[in-house]
């Protein structure tokens, strides 16, 4: 088993429980454990290396299919297209921005395309010049709120390129833009900002109070020297998004944004639903590798095998690469907003959803006799 209590613990190594308990304490582990206190493999292993003991971890129940590691040197990886979030205040229009260009960018596309709400889409750009660099495309994420974001935010996993910082011109700076720009203060990753002043079409608006506003809480923009542009837009009619869109273009031709396309797969799950017909499906977001039709796929604890995949403007997709989000269906069970997906062989896959399952059931256990030792001490106080 992958885990195991301290009296068991105690009784497999034939030392007294008080002792064991003792060296625990010793070593820093759980204060307040007790006899009946779950430990995870490796805690088991480094109390049994305590005393002596020569502990084997089980490599079957310590399988699983991790990550792959990002590569240093992405200069000869192909190109991909930039992810950029929308963030700002309350009804500066972040929703009719998105609108605005998604149904501007299906327009363009696929006629009579129906997007479907996969909390993503795409955009084509149109290269300026023949020898452009720029990126063909930009995948927009629509779901900054969602509970996708802060799974993947907790975890470290950085999936946004670009932030466009939505201010109404008739409103500025508030609460909300402050910590979107507390936060790309605190962010040590690699995320640049592109400012849309909205809502320009408005007589009351007034950009140029909305950057000095901006310069005060120390973005640097272009137009006072800096180095952040800032766009005027008007999601409501229109006007300016495809400047937006060219400044985020050139914004990521800068950055030259790269990944590998061979090798294993690596994605986020951005929205999991269950349809009628298709059965689990979600948007994953791929990340690193190409995701093909038949490929073996886990997420959590969801096994899957690719049965079919649709671009944002609901085209089948026969390969999926990196910067692309796509609807993924052949899911075993929902995947949740937030995991990781990755491939595998099937029996790999099948061994590491055994793993996690026994292991979330573990955890469950642990919290559970965590609440049981708390509301146990809370008694005895
Ligand atoms: P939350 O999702 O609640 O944070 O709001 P939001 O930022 O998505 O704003 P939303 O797009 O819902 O717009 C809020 C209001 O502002 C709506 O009444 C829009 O019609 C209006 N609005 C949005 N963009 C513009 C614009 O460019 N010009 C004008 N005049 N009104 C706009
Ligand atoms: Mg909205």
């Amino acid at each position: 088993p992958s885990t195991v209590t301290v009296a068991m613990l105690a009784r497999v190594m034939n030392v007294k429980l008080a002792q064991l308990l003792t060296r625990m304490r010793r070593v820093g582990l759980e204060s307040e454990a007790n006899y009946d206190y779950i430990l995870s493999a490796d805690y088991a292993a480094l109390l049994a290396e305590e005393f002596g003991f020569n502990p084997v971890v089980d490599d079957e129940a310590a399988f699983d299919i991790y990550p792959p590691k990002p590569l240093d040197d992405l200069s000869t990886s192909p190109s991909r297209p930039p992810i950029v979030t929308i963030m700002g205040h309350v009804d500066h229009g972040k929703t009719t921005l998105l609108d605005t260009l998604r149904s501007a960018s299906v327009a363009k596309g696929e006629a009579g395309g129906i997007t479907q709400h996969i909390g993503a889409f795409s955009v084509p750009v149109a290269s300026q010049t023949a020898d452009s660099t720029g990126p063909r495309s930009i995948t927009f994420l629509d779901t900054p709120g969602h509970a996708a974001f802060s799974a993947m935010r907790a975890r470290g996993a950085n999936v946004t390129d670009i932030i466009v910082l939505v201010v109404a011109a008739d409103d500025g700076i508030m609460p909300q833009t402050k910590e979107v720009i507390d936060l790309l203060k605190r962010d040590d990753s690699q995320v640049d900002l592109v400012v849309a002043i909205n809502k320009i079409d408005k007589p009351s608006a007034d950009p140029d109070s909305v950057k000095k506003a901006l310069m005060a809480e120390g973005i640097q923009l272009e137009d006072f020297g800096g180095d952040i542009p800032a766009v005027h837009v008007s999601g409501l009619t229109g006007k300016g998004l495809p400047e937006l869109v060219e400044t985020l273009s050139t914004v990521a031709e800068v950055r030259d944004l790269r990944a590998e396309q061979d090798g294993p797969v690596f994605g986020h799950v951005l929205e999991s639903n269950v349809l009628k017909g298709l059965g689990s499906v979600a948007t994953v977001l791929i990340r690193q590798g190409c995701l093909k039709i038949g490929s073996h796929i886990i997420s959590g604890t969801a096994p899957g095998k690719v049965r079919r995949m649709t671009d944002p403007s609901g085209k089948p997709v026969q390969v999926a690469l990196p910067g692309m989000a796509i609807t993924v269906s052949g899911w075993k069970t929902l995947p949740k907003a937030g995991d990781e997906v990755l491939d595998g062989s099937e029996s790999d896959i099948k061994k590491a959803i055994a793993n996690r399952l026994r292991r979330g059931v573990a955890e469950a256990l642990q919290e559970d006799v965590e609440a049981i030792n708390e509301a146990r001490k809370q008694e005895r106080d």
